[in-house]
C-alpha cells in the first residue's frame, strides 16, 4: 500500500534461541501516530531499532518510508527521525552545541536559524548555551527529541519519550507530538502507559511476549477490557438499597457500602449518573472512576498479568 509510511510483515528476531520478536504484521498509515504498547522486554526497543534501520531482522519484511530497511538503507535513514530510549544528547556540550552538531551532519542549512527555531520551539532558548549534564531530565529529552527533529524528518521514532517524565514535561511532550502530527510527520511511539497511547495514538498495538495480542484503536481496545466503572460510596445501608434499585447495572458491596457502576468514564455520563442521584436525593461520599490500565488490558488480553508483574 502507497499510503503507508511504515509496512511489517511476518517480522521475526531472536537473541541466541530466545525469540524477541515472534511473526509481527502491522502497518502505519502516512501521517498518524502509532503506539507500540507493551511491559517491559515485550520488545518495543527491538522492533524499533530494526524498524530505525539501527538492527537486522532475522525475518519478515519491513518498509519504511516505502523502502526496504534492509535493502534501501541509506533512503530509509535520510527519511526518519530516531529518539532513543536512552538520551543521546552529549553531556559535555551546550544545548545549542548539541543541535549545531546534529545540523551539520545532516547538512541543514541555515543551521543557525534552524537550532534557533528549535530551542525557541522546546522553550530551551534561556538554557542553550548551558553544558546539558546541567539539564534535568525533562529538559534533556526535549533536547534529545529536538536533534531529532534536525531536518524535519516525515517520520520519527520515539521510544518512551515520556518515561521518567514528571506529570507536566509528560504533557509538554504530548503537546509537542501533536503539533508534529498536525504538520503532517508521522509517529511510531512506544510506551508503557496506556493513557499515553490513548491520548495520542490513532491505532495502538499491544505486543506480548513476541506476539502483536491486540491492534486497534483506543476505543476498539478499551471494548475488550471490562473494567471502567465508577465506584460510588454511601454513608449508610439505606442509602445503597435505594441507590441499588436506582441503577440495576451496579454491583454492590454491603460491607464497603459501595456500588460499583459500569461507566465509559466520560464527564457527560459522570454528570448524569450524579444528576440521578441528586434526584433521588442520594449524596454519594465518595465518588471516584476507574479505568484500566497497561495490567488490565494484559489481564483482559492474555488471561494473566504481565511478565514483568509476574516476575516481581
Ligand atoms: N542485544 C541483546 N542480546 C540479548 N538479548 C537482548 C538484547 N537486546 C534485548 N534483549 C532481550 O530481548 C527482549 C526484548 O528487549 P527490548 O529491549 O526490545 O524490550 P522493551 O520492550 O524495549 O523493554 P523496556 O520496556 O524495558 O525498554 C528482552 O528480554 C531483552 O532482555
Ligand atoms: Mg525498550
Amino acid at each position: 500500500m502507497n499510503s503507508s509510511a511504515i509496512a511489517v510483515t511476518g517480522l521475526r528476531k531472536a537473541y541466541g534461541d530466545k525469540a524477541v520478536l515472534d511473526g509481527i504484521d502491522f502497518e502505519v498509515a502516512e501521517g498518524s501516530v502509532f503506539a507500540l504498547l507493551g511491559p517491559n522486554g515485550a520488545g518495543k526497543t527491538t522492533t524499533v531499532n530494526i524498524l530505525a534501520t539501527l538492527m537486522k531482522a532475522d525475518a519478515g519484511s519491513v518498509r519504511v518510508a516505502g523502502h526496504d530497511v534492509a535493502t534501501a538503507t541509506r533512503q530509509v535513514r535520510s527519511a526518519i527521525g530516531v529518539t532513543g530510549q536512552f538520551a543521546a544528547v552529549d553531556e559535555l556540550l551546550s544545548g545549542r552545541e548539541n543541535l549545531r552538531l546534529m545540523a551539520d551532519l545532516r547538512r541543514v542549512r541555515p543551521a543557525a536559524s534552524v537550532v534557533d527555531g528549535l530551542l525557541e520551539r522546546f522553550d530551551l532558548t534561556e538554557s542553550a548555551d548551558r553544558q546539558a549534564s546541567t539539564y534535568s531530565g525533562g529538559m534533556r529529552r526535549k533536547l534529545d527529541l529536538a536533534m531529532t527533529l534536525v531536518g524535519s524528518p516525515r517520520i520519527i521514532f520515539l521510544d518512551e519519550p515520556t518515561t521518567g517524565l514528571d506529570p507536566r514535561s509528560r504533557r509538554t511532550m504530548w503537546d509537542i507530538v501533536r503539533g508534529l502530527v498536525a504538520e503532517g510527520t508521522t509517529i511510531f511511539l512506544t510506551t508503557q502507559y496506556l493513557e499515553e497511547a490513548d491520548q495520542l495514538a490513532d491505532r495502538i498495538a499491544v505486543l506480548d511476549q513476541g506476539r502483536l495480542v491486540a491492534e486497534g484503536t483506543a476505543e476498539e481496545l478499551k471494548r475488550q477490557i471490562p473494567g471502567t466503572h465508577v465506584r460510588l460510596r454511601f454513608a449508610g445501608p439505606d442509602e445503597l438499597d435505594a441507590a441499588a434499585r436506582l441503577l440495576p447495572g451496579a454491583v454492590r458491596d454491603d460491607q464497603e457500602l459501595t456500588l460499583r457502576v459500569p461507566s465509559d468514564g466520560e464527564s457527560r455520563s459522570l454528570r448524569a449518573l450524579l444528576d440521578l442521584l441528586d434526584e433521588h436525593l442520594l449524596g454519594s461520599r465518595e465518588f471516584s472512576v476507574h479505568t484500566p490500565d497497561l495490567d488490565d488490558v494484559f489481564l483482559a488480553l492474555t488471561g494473566r498479568v504481565s511478565t514483568e508483574v509476574t516476575a516481581k
